[in-house]
């Protein structure tokens, strides 16, 4: 097993460590994952968890694919290697304590699953970020997806997807996919501060917004088409929308009324 869990003071830490592999997450290592978190959720003394990949050339270059013959080829080990990826993907983002990815090097494939379950993706200049499915012919799993789109959007996330191509650490942040980037020297030292300030501050406001903010991530029934409609239809029969045009063709700034 080669995922290190450690509580140091205040922080839970989880670390993939599979060098050899540039730190490919096993099927071991995934099914240690929602302890763990358990673990560090029930702790009281733990105030947040930070992932990282041992060293500093990857964060985690993805599942590991040696293990796809007999963990993840026919139909149901597939399910079943999905429904795993979502509950470890859950008890990341369902726990109410603030979690941390810092990030060197490759971060591709379930790795980007596990950065992008975390509330912040801190990553140094080095990192690169890709999801490679296409390029394995891999269906990639739908909590995956979901978090991608609602990190990235849904244009890039087609794109990310369907060329499974690469991206540095500054196209990650023009993303969105990452919160900063600093140079590979200076990552550690900035996530030490980010950890102590989220040490310090108050863990029920935490998760507060935690909580708010995952029911609103929550997919609850089907978006209502006919309301969409009517509400685009109000604005093409709107004063507003005759008032734009015109302003638009006499040069000045329009007056809107909300009628
Ligand atoms: N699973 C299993 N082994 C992996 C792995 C993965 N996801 N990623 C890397 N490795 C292994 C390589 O097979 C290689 O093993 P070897 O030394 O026995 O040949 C070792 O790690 C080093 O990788 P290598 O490809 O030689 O290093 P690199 O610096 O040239 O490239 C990567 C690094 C990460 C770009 C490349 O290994 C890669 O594309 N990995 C697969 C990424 C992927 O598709 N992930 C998504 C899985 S869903």
């Amino acid at each position: 097993m080669t995922l290190r869990v450690d509580k140091r003071g205040a922080v839970g830490w989880l670390v993939f460590d599979q060098p050899a592999k540039k730190n490919a997450i096993s099927d071991a290592m995934w099914r240690a994952i929602p302890p763990a978190m358990e673990k560090f959720d029930s702790d009281p003394e733990v105030r947040c968890i930070v992932f990282r990949g041992a060293g500093t050339e990857a964060f985690a270059a993805g599942a590991d694919i040696s293990e796809f013959e007999s963990v993840r080829s026919d139909r149901g080990a597939v399910a079943q290697y999905d429904d795993l990826l979502d509950r470890v993907l859950h008890s990341i983002q369902g726990s109410l304590k603030p979690s941390v990815a810092m990030i060197y090097g490759y971060c591709l494939g379930g790795g980007v699953e596990i950065a992008l379950a975390c509330d912040l993706r801190y990553c140094g200049a080095s990192a690169q970020f890709g999801v490679p499915a296409a390029r394995l012919g891999l269906g990639y799993n739908v909590e995956g997806h979901k978090r991608l789109l609602e990190t990235v959007g849904h244009a890039r996330a087609r794109e990310i997807m369907f060329l499974g191509r690469r991206y540095g650490a500054d196209e990650a942040l023009a993303m969105g996919l990452v919160q900063r980037v600093l140079p590979d020297g200076e990552l550690g030292r900035y996530v030490d501060g980010v950890i102590q300030t989220l040490c310090e501050n108050a863990p029920l406001a935490i998760a507060n917004t935690k909580t708010v903010l995952e029911e609103y991530l929550k997919v609850a029934g089907e978006p209502d088409l006919a309301r969409m409609r009517a509400a685009i239809e109000r604005c093409a029969h709107s004063a507003d929308y005759i008032e734009g045009r015109r302003a638009f063709m006499e040069k000045r700034k329009p007056r809107f009324t909300g009628k």
